[in-house]
This record gives structure tokens, C-alpha cells and sequence, in this order.
């Protein structure tokens, strides 16, 4: 099975990305069946981030983060979309064969502009290079969160489109994989957790600030003593995200049975959060005086990602009838 996922460099890694998609791509790389394929998506990050220098050192960190929460560069293939340049040359072909219409049913695309981002053409044809990603390598499965799901269903009609056109077995139609119990990770302020939203818990902040963070949770005015809600109750859900199934049903009675504060609570999720992390942490400190060993991990990963690429982008050049073949 071949899988392929991407994460935007578009901020410091959060909780919601690691719940939502990171544990997934580490646990499925130790399946000696699959052969991952992990990518930082500078190139969609420059759709938002318009800092040249923001933007490469965001690249880096965010590739560091993923080597310090477990992708293991001799198991997994680690890149950065822009040495793959390839993928912006696939992206013009199945832009050629998308229609407007699909792409202006976008609802990442409508909410971004809800929120003021001034649109432009890469941010609307944003799931024209999604596609492009995730078809160059042939991808089966591409795991991530929930809020995802539409961008694979128009991965899957832009790969029909082409086909249907071009040759019924050129690309391969993947599917999504989704983790149904941590579909979504609430921020501190009740929203999805985002790097846009300004609402994160960052996995590798300084220990003082991410209690900071913890702390600015936003929960109601319930007395200590009563029993608090549980529906719609972010600390509810994110300690539910960090303790293990098993001692689930005595955290829950923190909530079910009252007696005890918020500020224990949040108290509780920061250690938890301080334990999940600790290891990773550690590496990730390592890895900051480390520049030339995560850039050699890049550069190796997209010579490798070009080997597996460079039979579809043939195929699909001499298809189109682009270029010598
Ligand atoms: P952000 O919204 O912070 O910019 P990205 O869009 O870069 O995050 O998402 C990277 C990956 O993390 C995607 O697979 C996405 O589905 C997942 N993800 C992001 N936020 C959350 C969340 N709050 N809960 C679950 N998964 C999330
Ligand atoms: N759009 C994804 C996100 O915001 C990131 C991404 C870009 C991606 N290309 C991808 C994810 C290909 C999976 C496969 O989270």
C-alpha cells in the first residue's frame, strides 16, 4: 500500500496536527507493507505566507518536527514539495481537466475568504496541486484529518477526469484515511484547532508558554462543586484526546460528578500534554543544532520521491502529448 500525506509549513506544529494526522503517519510506517511518503507543503504555503525567509524556516521546523515525533527517514520518504517541482507541472496538466465548478464548491476555499484572506488563483486552484500530490506517486491512502475529506473527493474526481480522457489506468484513485475518534481537535477558544486560527497548543512550545496556553482555555462559569457539562466542553475534549482508553472513565468523573475546578483540570492536561511529548521534545532541541542533518534528510527524500515520480510524469506527458518521450 502506498501512502502520502502532507502538512503546510504554515506555523509551529499543534496538537490538532498531531492527533489528526502525525501519530497516524508514524504508526502506518511501521507496517512493513506500506511505503509512506511525507512531505512538507511549502508550496501550498506560499497560497498565505508571503516571507520568503518565514517561509523556509518554517519548512525546516516543520520537517524537524515530524523527525522528532517519530517519521523515521529510513522507513519513510521525507521531502519538501518544492524539490519535487514536477508536482507544479502535474498541477497545470489536471488543472487543464478540472472543472471551475468543482473547484468553487470548495468549502476551504469559501472559508478562507469568509475570514478576510484576500483570495487568489492559488488558493482557489489549491486542490488542483493537492491532487497533483497525492496522483504523482501513485498514492492508495492518504491519511488526514477530517476537514480533509473534501480535497480527497476532488483528488478522486480530477483523477476520473483525466483518466476518462487520457486512459482509464494512468492515475490512481486514492482514498482518504481518517481516524474517526479524534476527527477534530478543538482549540483553546472551542473552534478547530488551527494554525490560522491563533488557537493552538504547539507540541514543541517552551514549557512556561504552553501553560500559559492551557491555562487561557476557555470554559464556563460552573461552580467547583457542580458537575460540569460535557458536551461542547473543550478541556472536556482534549483530555479525552490525551488519556489513554483506559483511564477514560476516571477523568470523566472529574466532569460527571463536581467537586473539582477548571484549573485542576487544565493542570492535569498540561501534564498529560508534557508527558505524550517528552521524548519528542528532547529530540526536537536536538535536532535545532542539527540544520545539516534534517536538510540532508529533505534532499534525500526528494531524490527518492523523484525516482518513484518520474514513470507517471512520462506517462502523462506523452499522453498530452507534451515534450520529447
Ligand atoms: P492548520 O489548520 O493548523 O493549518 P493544516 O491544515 O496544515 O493545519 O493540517 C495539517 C494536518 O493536520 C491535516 O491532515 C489536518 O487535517 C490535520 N489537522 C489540522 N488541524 C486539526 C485538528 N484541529 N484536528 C484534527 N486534525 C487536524
Ligand atoms: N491540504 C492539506 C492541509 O491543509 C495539506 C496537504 C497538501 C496535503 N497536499 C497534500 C495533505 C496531499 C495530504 C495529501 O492539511
Amino acid at each position: 500500500m502506498r501512502i502520502l500525506s502532507g502538512v503546510q509549513p504554515t506555523g509551529k506544529l499543534h496538537i490538532g496536527n498531531y492527533f489528526g494526522a502525525i501519530r497516524q503517519f508514524v504508526a502506518l510506517q511501521r507496517d512493513p507493507a506500506n511505503e509512506c511518503y511525507y512531505f512538507v507543503a511549502d508550496m501550498h504555503a506560499i497560497t498565505t505566507i508571503k516571507d520568503g525567509r518565514e517561509l523556509r524556516e518554517n519548512s525546516f521546523m516543520v520537517a524537524a518536527d515530524f523527525i522528532a515525533l517519530g517519521l523515521d527517514p529510513a522507513r519513510s520518504v521525507l521531502y519538501r514539495q518544492s524539490d519535487v517541482p514536477e508536482v507544479a507541472e502535474l498541477a497545470w496538466m489536471l488543472s487543464t481537466v478540472t472543472p471551475m465548478g468543482l473547484l468553487q464548491r470548495g468549502h476551504s476555499y469559501k472559508d478562507k475568504v469568509a475570514k478576510g484572506i484576500t483570495p487568489n488563483h492559488g488558493l482557489f486552484a489549491y486542490p488542483v496541486l493537492m491532487a497533483a500530490d497525492i496522483l504523482i506517486v501513485r498514492a492508495d491512502r492518504v491519511p488526514v484529518g477530517k476537514d480533509q475529506k473534501q480535497h480527497l473527493e476532488m483528488t478522486r474526481d480530477i483523477a476520473v477526469a483525466f483518466n476518462q480522457i487520457y486512459g482509464d489506468e494512468l492515475l490512481r484513485v486514492p482514498e482518504e484515511l481518517i481516524l474517526p475518534e479524534v476527527a477534530v481537535v478543538p482549540g483553546v477558544d472551542g473552534q478547530k484547532m488551527s494554525k490560522s486560527y491563533g488557537n493552538t497548543l504547539e507540541i514543541f512550545a517552551p514549557e512556561a508558554e504552553l501553560k500559559k496556553r492551557v491555562m487561557s482555555i476557555v470554559t464556563d462559569s460552573t461552580p467547583v462543586a457542580d458537575p460540569k457539562p460535557t458536551r461542547g466542553n473543550t478541556l472536556y475534549a482534549l483530555l479525552k484526546v490525551f488519556t489513554p482508553a483506559g483511564q477514560w472513565a476516571g477523568s470523566k468523573k472529574l466532569f460527571t460528578e463536581g467537586g473539582t475546578g477548571y484549573g485542576e483540570m487544565k493542570k492535569k492536561l498540561l501534564g498529560l500534554i508534557l508527558d505524550t511529548f517528552r521524548e519528542a521534545r528532547t529530540r526536537r532541541e536536538q535536532l535545532e543544532q542539527d540544520h545539516s542533518y534534517v536538510e540532508g534528510v529533505l534532499r534525500d527524500g526528494s531524490e527518492r520521491a523523484r525516482e518513484v515520480i518520474s514513470k507517471v510524469m512520462t506517462d502523462c506527458r506523452r499522453v498530452c502529448g507534451l515534450g520529447w518521450v
